[in-house]
């Protein structure tokens, strides 16, 4: 049976119909229109489909729609005010740190969880939070730099 189901995506309220078994991914790309969640194994093994509920990174392939009732999920799509690029999307683009781009939607969000909880982290503890997440593409050490860099430019802004 066909249900229900309401939270709040990138601060506005939404609604979408969910088949018993759909997941958190599909309602967020076929049902809400937001494709920025990629959808890359669907079997929880990428990180590319990555998003946040209440703040923390979780694998929206994997969730179903259901466990996002009532709750607070973020995409990359809502980091951006305006036209002013988040500092980790500013970051990813000037260390080239997105090649293809697909990995990139899901490490930015994994690495906002990790910024938003522990604003200065060690080079280590950012490999650790991206762990997660598969980049076929840039070798990993430019987005390892661009989360730092994100940090520092988060930091000199408070
Ligand atoms: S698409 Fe969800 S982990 Fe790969
Ligand atoms: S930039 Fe292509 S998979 Fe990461």
């Amino acid at each position: 049976m066909v249900t229900a189901v309401s939270f709040t995506l990138n601060g506005t309220a939404v609604a979408a119909v969910a088949e018993p078994a759909e997941t958190l991914l599909s309602v967020l790309r076929h049902r809400l229109g937001d494709t920025s969640p990629k959808a890359g194994c669907l079997q929880g093994t990428c990180g590319a489909c990555t998003v946040l509920l209440d703040g923390e990174p979780v694998l929206s392939c994997l969730l179903l729609a259901d466990a996002a009732e009532g709750r607070r999920v973020e995409t990359v799509r809502g980091l951006a005010d305006g036209p002013t690029l988040h500092p980790l999307q500013e970051a990813f683009m000037d260390r080239f740190a997105a090649q293809c781009g697909f990995c990139t939607p899901g490490m930015i969000m994994a690495a906002k969880a990790l910024l938003d909880r522990n604003p200065n982290p060690t080079r280590e503890e950012v490999i650790e939070a991206i762990s997660g997440n598969v980049c076929r593409c840039t070798g990993y050490l430019p987005i390892i730099e661009a989360i730092l860099e994100a940090a520092r430019r988060l930091a000199a802004r408070r």
